[in-house]
């Protein structure tokens, strides 16, 4: 049985931030939910998260099933382990994670954990070209890890030694009950360590066990705003790696960014400038212009979505084209073969499967029917004030530019609307409504003149 801790009590000074540096978001997702997302992959059993500055920004702001465990004074991280020791039962293989190191993958904290037993504990390390800051890790002649020693309390013998603790360890529930009340804060910090643990294990001949980490960026931290680009640009890259592993095609690997999950087809190709938020499902065969940001949406196969567009929460058919300046709103469906062109808005709208809207609409609360044509400028005007109303447009309407549509209303199939009508009752089916001033031509007519010409 797995048990995880994650450590989150500290401030981030360094982030000069109101927001705890956890809370800080690295692909639209707060680092700590990115540790307790990879912990969840491990099928831990429970989730310990040790919260102290911000913490109830912290409670609020992530609603996984996770326990809370306050840690009023931050008086180091083996203190911190220790205050979710009630959490913590001894037959457990314990994980011990950090908030504000987002990048772990689930199986090198796989590997880790199967090197634990009642007879061994594990370390996450790394070697590093500037070990500056880090934990050393110290081995005897034999080469057996004996202890951990901190940068500040480091002999500059022991400063030369560049495989570092990444932090992150592994170990039977029951050493941690045994050793962690033993810790002292006899330091260079006056800090109780959590990595003391090695020395205290290694001395009662239990095996400690490192685990190379090979990826520097797979256990860094976050201590400042330049360390949380730096690794949002390295989890873009691997996300970019992904779909063009996957079959598509991405103008530039560098342009791009995911911030949720993303499926594609193959043969997609994605031009500059791309933000999918969100779950986005999107077909084979796709082209993405560029500068679009696509939110919780589906795009079936062969469609293109054309330069400048949004889409939030829109479900798309295969073979439709939309843009460029398109924007699709929540509750937007668009059937096979179906169209919106430059500067049209939809929300909760039905568009039927061969149906066009070109150019400068809003459609809101509609159901389009199949192969209609809704003329440029046509509103759909859904709202009095207090309420909305739905418009239903049959197959086979024709709309003509610069119309109204005040909802409610019904324009029954193959019916045609003149344009610049403003239509407030129902047409029936196959009929012509006009609803506009009829046209006067007025004969012989004098333009004004301005006072003092002739
Ligand atoms: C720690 C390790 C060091 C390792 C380094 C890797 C110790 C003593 N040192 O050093 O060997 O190389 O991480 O980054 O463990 N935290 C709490 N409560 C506390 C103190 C810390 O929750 O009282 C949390 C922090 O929020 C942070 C993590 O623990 O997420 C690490 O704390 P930090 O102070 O950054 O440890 P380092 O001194 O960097
Ligand atoms: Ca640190």
């Amino acid at each position: 049985m797995i048990q995880t801790i994650i450590l989150a009590a500290g401030k981030g000074t360094r982030m000069k931030s109101q927001l705890p540096k956890v809370l800080h978001k690295l692909a639209g997702k707060p680092l700590l939910q990115h540790v307790i997302d990879t912990a969840t992959q491990l099928e831990t059993e429970s989730i310990s998260v040790v919260i102290g500055h911000g913490a109830e920004l912290v409670r609020t702001a992530i609603t996984s099933a996770v326990n809370f465990v306050e840690q009023k004074e931050q008086l180091g991280t083996g203190h911190a382990v220790a205050q979710a020791l009630p959490h913590i039962s001894s037959d457990a293989t314990v994980l011990v994670l950090y908030g504000d190191v987002p990048l772990t993958p689930a199986a090198t904290l796989q590997k880790l954990l199967g090197e634990v037993s009642d007879a061994a504990m594990a370390v996450l390390t790394v070697n590093l070209t500037d070990p500056t800051g880090y934990g050393r890790i110290i081995r005897n002649s034999a080469g057996t890890i004996v202890k951990i020693v901190e940068q500040k309390d480091a002999s500059s013998e022991q400063l030369a030694v560049r495989e570092v603790n990444t932090g992150i360890i592994a170990a039977k529930g029951a050493l941690l009950h045994q050793l962690l009340p033993k810790l002292g804060n006899q330091n260079a910090q006056g800090e109780y360590y959590l990595t003391d643990v090695i020395e205290m294990a290694a001395g009662q001949n239990i095996r400690v066990v490192p685990v190379d980490a090979a990826i520097a960026e797979d256990v860094e931290g976050v201590n400042s705003r330049q360390q949380l680009a730096a690794l949002e640009r390295a989890f873009q890259r691997r996300c970019a790696e992904a779909l063009m592993a996957g079959g598509v095609t991405l103008a530039d690997p560098s342009r791009l960014d995911v911030r949720g999950n993303v499926t594609t087809g193959t043969d997609c190709f994605f031009d500059i400038n791309l933000v999918l938020e969100g779950d986005v499902v999107i077909g084979n065969n796709v082209t993405i212009e560029p500068n679009c940001v696509l939110r919780n949406c589906v795009i079936g196969d062969n469609s293109t979505i054309k330069a400048y567009t949004h889409i939030e929460e829109g479900n798309l058919a295969q073979n439709v084209e939309v843009g460029p300046y398109a924007r699709i709103r929540p509750g937007t469906a668009m059937g096979a073969g179906s169209k919106l062109g430059n500067f049209v808005e939809t929300k909760k709208s039905i568009i039927g499967p061969g149906s066009k809207v070109n150019h400068l609409s809003y459609i809101g609360d509609s159901e389009i029917g199949s192969k209609v044509n809704v003329g440029a400028g046509t509103i759909t005007c859904n709202y009095d004030g207090v309420n909305k109303f739905k418009t239903e447009l049959g197959d086979g309407v024709f709309i003509g530019s610069n119309s109204s549509l005040v909802a409610p209303v019904k324009i029954g199939a193959g019916a045609t609307v003149g344009a610049g009508s403003v239509i407030t009752t129902d047409v029936p089916a196959e009929t012509l409504a006009v609803a506009r001033g009829k046209q006067r031509n007025v004969e012989g007519w004098q333009k004004p003149t301005k006072k003092g010409d002739k």
